[in-house]
Order: structure tokens, then sequence, then C-alpha cells
């Protein structure tokens, strides 16, 4: 039997190439040795407020990112989390024996919840790791590929699982976190000491995967550089050590192969370089994404679904079984 791998993304904001190469890309390696489920976690989008038809259509284009970047639905499930009643049920009973003070000291939500005043924030924020350690661990999954920023999230995940194995009997699976070496935080290409975001409000800070070529030359163009001129990774300048990451897995070339490629030269021909191969890079996606219309991809979501709601069911009986709630 193939090991299990769970993974989500937000349809929220525009997906940027920090998603791409920190989550993405792994999932498309992924499917091929494991039984892999991507979510669309529009449970988790409504944490924050969002406009309803924007979200709906979102939801959509999120599904169509996920196939034109290789998920392919005949390895892969796909489908909406709010599809699957089942998360937001076990959500309920995984609050009811996670902590008040783990959730708190969650670095995700002291950021979203305007920098420490919980007083106004939503109760779903707070919770909202809760409803990612229930979409996780109602699929019993092995492995979770995610960038580093989800780490912690994960971790609570971990946490969960092991107290409610501990409290009711063996239950679920303790999952491990798939975090890529490169790529696991792409930054900011106007700031490389924050990770670049779907919520930044400067657009040169990110390229999204709608970017057409000029204006991802544009944005490689005006990314920020540090003091030095050589063409290598170093530690203490985050900058440079950005763009060669994008560089290193745009291309698919080793760390030294990159470096080698630039010895001695400037940062305006390193910048070119950079341009044109993640032009090229993002090409074969960005055609890919205009061939699957809505009602192949609500073809795809229902199919989904339909497997999906059969293992979280199983599991949730389980978990009501053991609990004496059924
Ligand atoms: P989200 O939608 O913010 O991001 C989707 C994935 O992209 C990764 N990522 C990055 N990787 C590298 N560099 C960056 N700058 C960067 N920014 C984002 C994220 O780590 C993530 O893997 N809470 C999750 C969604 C979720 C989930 C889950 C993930 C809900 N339930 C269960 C895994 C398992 C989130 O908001 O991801």
């Amino acid at each position: 039997m193939k090991k299990r791998i769970f993974s989500g993304a937000q349809p929220t904001g525009e997906l940027h190439i920090g998603n791409y190469l920190g989550a993405l890309k792994n999932w498309v390696a992924l499917q091929d040795d494991y039984e892999a489920f991507y979510c669309i976690v529009n449970l988790h989008a409504i944490t924050l407020p969002q406009d309803p038809a924007t979200l709906r259509q979102k939801t959509l284009d999120l599904a169509r990112v996920y196939l034109a970047a290789g998920v392919d639905p005949s390895r892969s499930t796909i489908f909406i989390q709010s599809d699957v009643a089942a998360h937001a049920e076990l959500t309920w009973v995984l609050s009811c024996i996670a902590r008040m003070g783990e959730l708190e000291r969650m670095t995700q939500f002291k950021d979203k919840s305007s920098k420490g005043s919980s007083e106004r924030a939503g109760v779903g924020l707070f919770t909202y790791p809760v409803l990612m350690a229930a979409d996780i661990l109602l699929y019993q999954a092995d492995l979770v590929p995610v960038g580093q920023d989800q780490k912690q999230h994960l971790e609570l995940s971990r946490d969960l699982a092991v107290r409610f194995n501990r409290d009711f009997g063996e239950t679920f699976k303790v999952p491990d976190p798939y975090i890529p070496k490169a790529g696991a935080s792409i930054k900011s290409l106007q700031d490389p000491t924050k990770k670049m975001s779907k919520s930044d409000e400067n657009p040169k800070a990110s390229i999204f995967l709608t970017d057409d070529a000029d204006t991802i030359a544009k944005k490689i163009k005006s990314a920020v550089t540090d003091s030095g001129t050589d063409i290598k990774f170093d530690e203490s300048r985050p900058a440079i050590n950005n763009l060669l990451t994008i560089y290193q897995l745009v291309t698919g070339k080793s760390a030294e192969e990159c470096e080698a490629n630039f010895e001695g030269k400037m940062y305006g021909q390193f910048k070119g370089e950079l341009a044109e191969a993640t032009i090229e890079f993002m090409r074969p996606f960005q055609e890919r994404i205009k061939q699957f219309d809505d009602e192949t991809v609500k073809e795809i979501l229902r199919t989904g679904a339909d497997s999906a709601r059969s293992i979280a069911n199983a599991t949730l009986r389980d978990v009501y079984q053991k609990t004496g709630i059924s």
C-alpha cells in the first residue's frame, strides 16, 4: 500500500512563485510515490473577510492552478474542503482537546490578528490550526508537504494526534512534515527578510503565477540586492540567496552549478538570465491553465469530494465511537 500525503492552499489572493516552488512543485513530484489528497481550503479562507462571489470564483481558479501545475486527477484526489463536512465536525472534537495556550503561541495568529491585538480577531482565525489538524488527521496522512511558514501548524497537528491517541486509544496516524531544503521560504523581492506573501501590498514584491513575461522581467530587474558583488549563496546576504534559490529551482541545477554559472559575472547579467529562466519555467503552466474549463474542473472536484468523503467519514465514525458521542 502506498503511503498518503495531504496538503492544501487557500483560495485567497493570487498565488505566487513562492507557493509554486515551496509547495505545488513538490505536490506534483510526490504524487508518483504517494496516494495524494490536495484540498482547496475554503473554510480556512473565511477566517478573514472575503467577498462571497470572489471566493466562489477563486475556489475554482485554484483547482485550475493545481491541474495546470501538473496535479493529475487520475492519480491524486483534488477536492474542496467544504464539500466534506467531516472537516468541520472533526474540528469541533479536536477543539475540545486543544489548549488555549498552544493556540496563543501560533505566530501566524499573532501576525494576522493585527500584531498582538486579539480583542477584535475572529475566533475562527484563532482556531484555524485546529481545522488544519482536522484536514490532515482525517486522511491518516503520513506526510504533509508545506513551506516553512506552516511548520508550527504541523507541529500542533502532531501534538493533537498524539494527545487524542493517548486519551482515547490509537486512532490517528502522526503526520510528518515534508519541507523542501531549497524553496521552503521564498522571500519578497522588495524585502528579502520577509517571506513572499499573498497579502503583500506591494505587487513588485511577488512574482504571481499569472504575470506575463514582461512583468516577470521588470519585477526581477527591480528586485533589491545586498551589498557585495559575488553571485554566491551566502546566509548573510538574504537578497542574493533568495534570487539564486529561485534560479536553482526554476532551472533544476545544483547550487554549485548555479554559482559556477555566474562566477565573475555582474548582477545585470544574472538578473537577465534569472528572468529568462523564470519565464521559461512558467510558460508550460501558463499555457495549460487555459485548457481547463469550468465544467471539467467542477466534475473533477465532484469526483474528488466523493472519494475524500468516504475516507474522512470512516475516520470521523471511529472518532465518534471512541469519544462516546455516537
Ligand atoms: P497557503 O495558502 O498560505 O500557502 C500554500 C502553500 O504555499 C506555501 N508557501 C510558501 N512556500 C515557500 N515560500 C513562500 N514564500 C511561501 N508562501 C506560502 C505554504 O507553506 C503552503 O504550503 N494553512 C495553509 C493551508 C492548509 C494546509 C492544510 C496545508 C490548510 N490545511 C493542511 C497543509 C495541510 C495555508 O494557508 O497555506
